[in-house]
């Protein structure tokens, strides 16, 4: 087992995500955890995670006081990164300050050939993401610096009879081009790893999980979007309960084009799921008439969604006489980490970016217990298992949508005039010149937005004053980073002409060359 100690970097969760790239299963603890609890995970090797405290602050995470005892004995390696390298060094007495210059983004390093920690295999100078503003200056005893930035900061340490490495940047993320070489010498080469973590084994866990949590008697329920995650969940749930769980689509009024008719038609046809369709657009939309705030508005659809859960529920308890203790739902790794501090991590070294509907936004007094069977997986991990459940591979390959549906992509207010009508109906034209020309598959999510704004523009020779629509495509692993995709100037055109020919109130289209980040991926 790896552990990875979380000091609450937004990347910590990707150190596992390596990890499992590379075979080997790993979990992930809180960093401050107590030394019997990290002893009880009996880990082969650990690694530090970064975080955005400082070393210095008397409140910032450690570890426990026998840590580095512990691990030198058992003689587990340990890699420090970033914040854990720091760590590593302001324990054992070296000395960690603040950097004259703080070092953020791509930068280049020259790692030492022959180190324990790069082995080899090496290049003169390779690109690194680094993300600090402390840095060591004095290394504790048997330290050697295996690597330095171009400025001339140690960048990388290690103590190979100590069984200890560090290094400042994070090689987690794909930006630091040698990176998962790196973390691959220290799982094997250093830590004596095996590759023998399978999805296979994942999926039969997760089952036993769900059996565990779920009482011989208790019935679950599930809300399927339509996406791919809330399927893969429900199938998985399914394998497990057989007729106790019971799934409803419910539409919400924010959804696209024909989406109602085509995933029943897949969920009834395809998966043979148990599935009532719940039409509740009426309700949603009264309720987020006028509401503008993003925010508000994903909670607003949050507790719709419970409220339409509960009489779901009801029903059930009518039909069956016990009422459904659990609400199964498709949350992902990246949703977890983008909604609150990382599972187990302390919440006081996290940053809320979005409240994600199905995460964040659920209130206090939930009345049914949460199984969450995909918490711990990033979405091509989600598409292999749902491969291994046995559901189509063209709607494993769908695009994911984001919970609170076509209300993050209309901004503003939602209601307002015929925003949703529009955007389903320029959605759908570009969707559809995106599957004719093969796109589909190379893109990781595209969509319309619908902007509150008017332009002027000349039709048939009249002046209009309409609407503007937003393009937006990604290319992305995850959805925690992403670039915009670089369609062909000609297919651009074909699109917007068409999108202006056919959806009559839009004169004006514009494509949105903006990553993530700065940007996330949904406008709202
Ligand atoms: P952002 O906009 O946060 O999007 O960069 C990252 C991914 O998450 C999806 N997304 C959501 N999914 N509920 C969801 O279930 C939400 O509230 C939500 N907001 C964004 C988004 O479509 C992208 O795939």
């Amino acid at each position: 087992v790896v552990l990875v100690l979380d000091f609450g970097s937004q990347y910590t969760q990707l150190i596992a995500r390596r990890v499992r790239e590379l075979g080997v299963y790993s979990v992930s603890l809180s960093g401050d955890s107590e030394q019997g609890k990290i002893e009880a995970v009996h880990p082969t090797v650990i690694i530090l995670s970064g975080g955005p405290n400082s070393v210095h602050e008397a409140t910032s995470p450690t570890l426990p006081r026998s840590f580095f005892a512990w691990t030198a004995e058992k003689r587990i390696p340990v890699l420090g990164v970033c914040y854990g390298m720091q760590l590593i060094v302001q324990v054992l007495g070296g000395e960690v300050k603040q950097a004259a210059e703080q070092e953020y983004g791509r930068m280049p390093i020259r790692p030492v050939k022959g180190s324990h920690l790069y082995g080899t295999d090496v290049v003169d100078e390779e690109v690194v993401w680094m993300s600090h503003g402390d840095e060591a200056v004095r290394l504790p005893e048997g330290f050697e610096v295996i690597a330095k930035s171009s400025g001339g900061t140690i960048v990388g340490i290690e103590a190979p009879k100590r069984h200890l490495y560090g290094l400042q940047y994070h090689p987690e993320v794909t930006h630091s081009e040698r990176g998962l070489a790196t973390l691959r010498r220290f799982v094997f080469d250093i830590g004596d790893c095996t590759a023998d973590w399978k999805m296979q084994d994942v999926m039969e866990e997760e089952i036993k999980a769900i059996h565990a949590a779920v009482g011989p008697d208790d019935h679950a329920i599930c809300a399927l979007s339509g996406g791919v995650d809330s399927t893969v969940a429900a199938t998985l749930v399914h394998r497990a309960l057989g007729d106790r769980l019971h799934c409803c689509f419910v539409d919400n009024g924010l959804l696209r084009y024909k989406e109602q008719e085509r995933v029943m038609a897949t969920f009834e046809k395809d998966l043979h799921l148990p599935v009532t369709c719940v039409d509740a657009s009426e309700r949603f939309l009264s309720k987020l008439a006028g509401v503008t705030d993003p925010e508000k508005k994903r909670k607003i659809i949050g507790g719709e969604f419970i409220a339409v859960f509960d009489e779901f529920a009801l029903e059930i308890q009518k039909k069956y006489g016990k009422l459904p203790s659990i609400l199964v739902q498709g949350t992902l790794y990246p949703d977890v980490i983008e909604s609150c501090p990382p599972p187990g991590s302390d919440k006081k070294h996290s940053h809320t970016i979005k409240s994600h509907h199905n995460v964040g936004g659920l209130p206090k007094d939930l009345k049914f217990k949460l199984v969450e069977p995909l918490k711990w997986l990033f979405k091509d991990e989600v598409r292999a298992m749902g491969k291994l459940l046995d559901v189509p591979v063209g709607f494993l390959r769908r695009h994911p949508f984001p919970g609170p549906g076509l209300a993050v992509r209309v901004l503003g207010d939602v209601t307002a005039g015929d925003a949703l009508q529009v955007l389903r109906e320029v959605d759908e034209v570009f969707i559809n010149a995106i599957r004719d020309a093969g796109l589909y598959d190379q893109i990781w999510q595209a969509f319309a937005v619908f902007l509150p704004i008017r332009s002027v523009g000349v039709q048939g020779d009249k002046r209009t004053h309409t609407h503007v629509v937003a393009l937006r495509a990604i290319t992305s692993q995850d959805g925690m980073t992403a670039d915009w995709f670089q369609f062909e100037p000609k297919f651009l055109a074909s699109v917007s002409a068409k999108i202006c020919n056919t959806v009559a109130s839009v004169n004006r289209v514009v494509y949105d060359i903006t990553s993530k980040p700065p940007a996330t991926v949904e406008w709202e």
